[in-house]
């Protein structure tokens, strides 16, 4: 298994292509599902959960192609892929395969639309909490299916196809709504979703929803109105840039201190961590190319942070935030609202020589004037990458091991880095 061996210390500077977003891309390759016509994504990121979701998806009978880079961008990056279902000759999602990845279960609401039905093996994903899929359930039984609980699997039938109807969330979910949303643009007539998560990555899906015919209102707010229609075209996409993986570097130059362009990246779609970033001591300025961040000399300052759905502060950085918050000149506190197993990073980061006392949902960190380098392992796709960046100002050497997690969501981080300053390389086998 590659490990990944950082030597901390260095300031970074330079720029980092910020990729495609993963949380985006997922959803956006389910979509194919929808039509018999070609879907075709430009800026997908290269990584292992793209690679999975599209072994899912040929298993149904799509036929996937990747190709080469956009123009003006560096070999290797963001590449065009075309999706193609024009016959689905199976409707089974099996456990093997969406066990190691919680999104491929958002394909039963599109299957559902339009084969009227889907089997799906219940999810697995990082172990960051119970998970449960009750609000996908009830969501598409809100759209007239008929679904059965059967050894592992959801069987989910829709004879004579969806209807549309009404949802109201209880809780704000990203997956549910992904999968309602998909589904609903073949039902027969109106939904409506309230309480919808609005989250930029969906704004992005029902933009390609559109632009494949879908009618839809209500585009970045919390109540969709989808008004059925009879089928879906093919479109031409692209994926919107990785919040989560440009905040991830902000909160590295932060640490480090530097000064690095995150190319391509927005900071409309991460006002409330880019707020924060700044309370710590770093500058946030948006240009042409994309998001400068940098820090000086001056202390990195304690913040008092909860996470909560978009436009709050997103639970995928908490991670990153709690290892910027261990070299703070003070006290902060961090408190996870979305999922309550979410703090496996602490015992790791503690293995540097942080502070951190957790209670209930809230974690204390007391800044520490300096890191220590050490062997920590990686649990989950964003603890892995708090580690990353306590390693980059740690004195002496690292080692994070199970860095197939990082590779779920970080397209060739150490070569991002490296290209910056950072003492880092992937160590094979
Ligand atoms: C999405 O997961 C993201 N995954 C997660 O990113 C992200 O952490 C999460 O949204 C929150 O922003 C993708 O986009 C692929 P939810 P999802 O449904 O959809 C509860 C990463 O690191 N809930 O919004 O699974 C649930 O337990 C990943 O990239 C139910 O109770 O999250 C949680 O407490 C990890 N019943 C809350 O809602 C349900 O049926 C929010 O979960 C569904 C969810």
């Amino acid at each position: 298994m590659d490990r990944i061996r950082i030597v901390g210390g260095n300031r970074l500077s330079g720029a980092i292509p910020i990729s495609g977003a993963k949380n985006a891309a997922l959803p956006l390759m389910i979509a194919s599902i929808l039509t018999p016509e070609t879907l075709t994504l430009q800026n997908v990121p290269r990584l292992s959960d793209v690679r999975l979701l599209a072994q899912i998806l040929n298993n149904f009978g799509t036929d996937t192609t990747i190709a080469g880079k956009r123009a003006g961008q560096r070999e290797g990056y963001a590449r065009t892929m075309r999706l193609n279902a024009a016959e689905i000759v199976d409707t089974t999602a099996p456990y093997e395969l969406v066990s190691q990845m919680r999104a491929s279960f958002w394909v039963l609401g599109p299957l559902l639309a339009r084969c009227h039905e889907a089997r799906v093996s219940l999810p697995g994903g990082c172990a960051i909490g119970t998970r449960p899929v009750d609000l996908h359930l009830r969501g598409l039984e809100a759209l007239g299916a008929e679904i059965e609980l059967d050894s592992g699997y959801v069987n989910a039938r829709a004879p004579g196809g969806l209807k549309g109807g009404r949802i109201n969330f209880p809780t704000v979910s990203v997956g549910a709504t992904h999968n309602v949303l998909m589904a609903a643009t073949l039902a027969k007539g109106t939904t409506v979703i309230e309480n919808a998560a609005r989250e930029p990555e969906i704004g992005d899906v029902a933009r390609c929803l559109v632009a494949m015919g879908a009618d839809i209102e209500g585009i970045d707010t919390g109540t969709l109105v989808i008004r059925g229609v009879d089928s879906l075209h093919g479109a031409t996409h692209a994926v919107v840039p990785d919040r989560i993986e440009t905040g991830t570097y902000a909160m590295a130059v932060a640490m480090t201190g530097g000064d690095v362009l995150l190319e391509n990246a927005r900071t409309d779609l991460l006002q409330a961590a880019f707020d924060v970033i700044e309370e710590a001591g770093a500058t946030v300025v948006g240009e042409a190319g994309g998001v400068r961040v940098s820090r000086g000399p001056g202390p990195i300052r304690p913040v008092h942070v909860t996470t909560a759905p978009y436009p709050g502060f997103p639970t995928d950085l908490q991670a990153q935030l709690m290892a910027l918050m261990t070299r703070a000149d003070g006290v902060s506190t961090i408190t996870e609202t979305i999922f309550e197993n979410r703090f496996m990073h602490v015992q790791e980061l503690a293995r540097f020589g942080a502070d951190i006392r957790l209670s209930g949902e809230t974690a204390t960190i007391t800044g520490v004037p300096k890191l220590t380098g050490a062997p920590v392992m990686a649990t989950d796709l964003r603890a892995s990458v708090s580690l990353i960046i306590a390693a980059l100002a740690a004195e002496g050497e690292t080692t994070v091991s199970r860095v197939y997690h990082l590779d779920r969501g970080f397209e060739r981080i150490e070569e991002k880095l490296g290209r910056c300053g950072a003492t880092i390389e992937r160590i094979s086998g």
